[in-house]
């Protein structure tokens, strides 16, 4: 059949029409609300790059998440930055951490947020990158260790997902290990599968003051070219146990989402990432673009993709906007 039986105008004449045929939905519950965390009391320190994001102390990430339960945001994904970095990213692990901590405090306030932990090193190292270096090598299976170890304390400390972001190989399974060893076989693994090294990650580096002090994250981070590797990638990851799978950054790689979604059928997140969010922002501010709708298409964009929830710094914003 084709025109002039078939007239796909018939179905756009109203909004309750198009409503009713509308085939991707997003609502205050697909999101994921990042929080960036640092020592101190009552900081609220502005991410110029991020506008409407701060670096908050625990008590004021506290109040954040109570913003993100108002909204109806079901979770929020803490990075921490600490006091002191060194070479073995003792702060990742530590009991008093800065992000167990405030994993403590926010669940002890508002128990019934998913409080999701990013567990990389490149905020805890001296030389921002994301696993133990030897010369300039990043060196893979020692820096399983560590990994194990913070997997472990993030859940000793009350986080219900343990989200690996540093694209070590073999990470899922060593955390998966080390999880089930010390009693945690119920908290859920969202791996990072597909995580690509990015331009994209700009400003989140001024936010977690975490910007490699020599070369770049492309030995550990995958290709942007590449998207038959981002397969393999996700297979070796559900392979290892991952309960739920992501795809990093969002738009620029919607392709790989899709395929993600549809080749393996687990839980998919994507996150759209701090250069993504900042681009919007820089946008609307120089009044190039019309921010709610630009913001709120970019994030049907990529629930029709694929994604079964996203990772935004405009969760708040279009919660409330989608209220
Ligand atoms: C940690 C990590 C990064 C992001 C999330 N986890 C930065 C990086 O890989 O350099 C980026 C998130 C964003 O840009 O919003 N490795």
């Amino acid at each position: 059949m084709a025109f002039p039986i078939d007239r796909l105008r018939r179905l756009r004449g109203s909004a309750a029409l198009r409503a009713l045929v509308r085939e991707t939905t997003l609502d205050a519950g697909d999101f994921v609300l990042p929080l960036f965390i640092r020592p101190g009391k009552g900081v609220r320190k502005e991410i110029s790059s991020m506008p409407g994001h701060f670096q908050y102390s625990v008590d004021t990430a506290v109040k954040a998440a109570g913003e993100a339960v108002a909204a109806g945001v079901p979770s929020v994904i803490l990075f921490g930055i600490p006091e002191k970095k060194d070479a073995k990213a003792s702060g990742a692990y530590a009991k008093d951490g800065i992000v167990q901590v405030s994993a403590r405090a926010i669940k002890d306030k508002h128990p019934q947020l998913v409080v999701m932990a990013d567990l990389c090193f490149c905020e805890y190292m001296d030389h921002g990158h994301c696993g133990v270096i030897r010369g300039e090598t990043i060196v893979n299976d020692a820096t399983l260790e560590l990994t194990a170890k913070t997997a472990v304390s993030q859940a000793e400390a009350g986080f219900d997902v343990i989200a690996p972001s540093g694209m070590m190989d073999g990470q899922v399974a060593a955390i998966r290990k080390a999880l089930d060893g010390a009693g945690f076989q119920m908290t859920p693994i969202l791996a990072y599968a597909a995580k690509y090294s990015s331009a994209f990650y700009g400003p989140f580096r001024e936010a977690a003051e975490s910007p490699p002090s020599f070369g770049d994250r492309s030995t550990y981070q995958m290709d942007p070219a590449n998207f038959d590797e981002a397969m393999r990638e996700i297979a070796l990851d559900v392979a290892e146990g991952a309960d739920m799978l992501m795809v990093k950054p969002a738009m620029p790689y919607l392709d790989v989402l899709r395929e993600c979604k549809r080749r393996f059928g687990l839980p998919t997140a994507a996150y759209q990432v701090s250069g993504e969010f900042a681009m919007l922002k820089a946008a609307a501010k120089n009044g190039w673009l019309d921010e709610k709708r630009a913001a709120l298409e970019s994030l049907t964009s990529i629930k029709r993709a694929g994604a079964d929830f996203i990772l935004t710094y405009y969760a708040l914003e279009a919660a409330r906007w989608l209220a």
